[in-house]
């Protein structure tokens, strides 16, 4: 891990909290670790990430950041919010997603944030074209340096150098050294590299890894982590030593599909909020945790498993999606 630079964009470690009356409820031991508390302007798990990218490009000299995701991304605005604590430009790009947005989805959440961040926005009209998406960031990069700037271009769809996924083996580090034997750690994964990470980090230990799959089906979500985990190994040097099984994805909340949610992360939601007070995202940690209680409901997390679920914030995007939440509580 030393030759990889960090930015320190975190004050760690983040916290680790018991859910006292969810573990009741459920009838395991439920822990959940705080990275929605993880960096500035909202936090989340990108913050992990972007500690690595900006370590990166801190070590290049460069004085621009540039950035593809979806138009509500947690991951550009945490990288708008961190290149102005560094003085740097932010470039986002932001891809259309989702159909028929409203003017809430287009406009509000993380959209507004980036934008008092002082990012400078730029569209991508495809939702589902990674190679294409950076395509036009390096090409806007290029155009960068022509002006004499030093661009930094973080990709989407390039896992031959998963960086981003260094964030989460630290993650891995922290839970265990506060050794409360747990046997699952339970997470969203969308691009991937926070499952990855999770997976490397505890590969010599006992927790197993639920991915949870937030932006694409169980069947296309496994080649996809299959290969970040080859990329990874490669990129270290290390041999994890993982079998087929350390690839556990479930992806019971994701319908009707990203960015869009279901009855099953609804219910997640406010179960969540009327038990614990704590407020999980519409996009990524409602259909995260919603794994928990229909494992436990399942079978496939037995009663008394001690189980630690990442909280990774989301929390930016909220209020984009309120035309959606308007019928959930009491
Ligand atoms: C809040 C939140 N949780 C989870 C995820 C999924 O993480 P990853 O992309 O590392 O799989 C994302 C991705 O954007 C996110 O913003």
């Amino acid at each position: 891990m030393a030759q990889f630079s960090r930015a320190g964009l975190i004050t760690k470690p983040t916290p680790l909290e018991r859910l006292n009356r969810l573990s009741d409820h459920l009838g395991i031991d439920l822990w959940v670790k705080r990275d929605d508390l993880a960096g500035v302007s909202f936090g989340g798990n990108k913050t992990r990430q972007l500690d690595y990218y900006f370590g990166a490009a801190l070590a290049e000299g460069a004085d621009t950041i540039l950035i593809t995701g979806a138009v509500q991304s947690n991951f550009t605005r945490l990288a708008a919010a961190n290149a102005a604590r560094f003085g740097m430009r932010a470039i986002v790009q932001l891809e259309s997603r989702v159909d028929a947005p409203s003017d809430l989805y287009l406009n509000s959440g993380n959209v507004l944030l980036s934008r008092i961040l002082g990012a400078e926005v730029m569209h991508f009209p495809v939702g589902e074209d990674e190679n294409g998406a950076d395509k036009a960031l390096y090409q806007r990069a290029e155009a960068i340096k022509a002006e004499g700037g030093k661009p930094y271009v973080i990709p989407l769809g390039k896992i031959e150098n998963p960086i981003g996924a260094l964030g989460y083996v630290d993650a891995a580090k922290e839970i265990m050294a506060e050794d409360q034997g747990f046997d699952f750690i339970v997470t969203g994964s969308g691009s991937g590299m926070t499952h990855t990470g999770l997976i490397a980090g505890f590969a010599p230990y006992a927790p197993h890894v639920i991915g949870s799959c937030v932006r694409r089906e169980k069947s296309l979500q496994i080649p996809r982590i299959t290969a970040l985990l080859a990329a990874y190994q490669d990129m270290t040097g290390e041999d994890l030593g993982l079998s087929d099984t350390d690839i556990d994805i479930w992806d019971g909340a994701l319908a009707p599909g990203y960015g869009k949610m279901g009855p099953v992360a609804e219910a997640a939601m406010t179960l969540m909020a009327q038990y614990e007070g704590l407020i999980i995202d519409p996009v990524y940690t409602a259909k995260s945790f919603a794994a928990v209680p229909e494992m436990v409901e399942s079978g496939q997390i037995p009663q008394g498993a001690r189980v630690c679920y990442i909280h990774t914030g989301g929390l930016g995007a909220f209020f984009a999606y309120q035309d959606q939440l308007s019928q959930l509580g009491a």
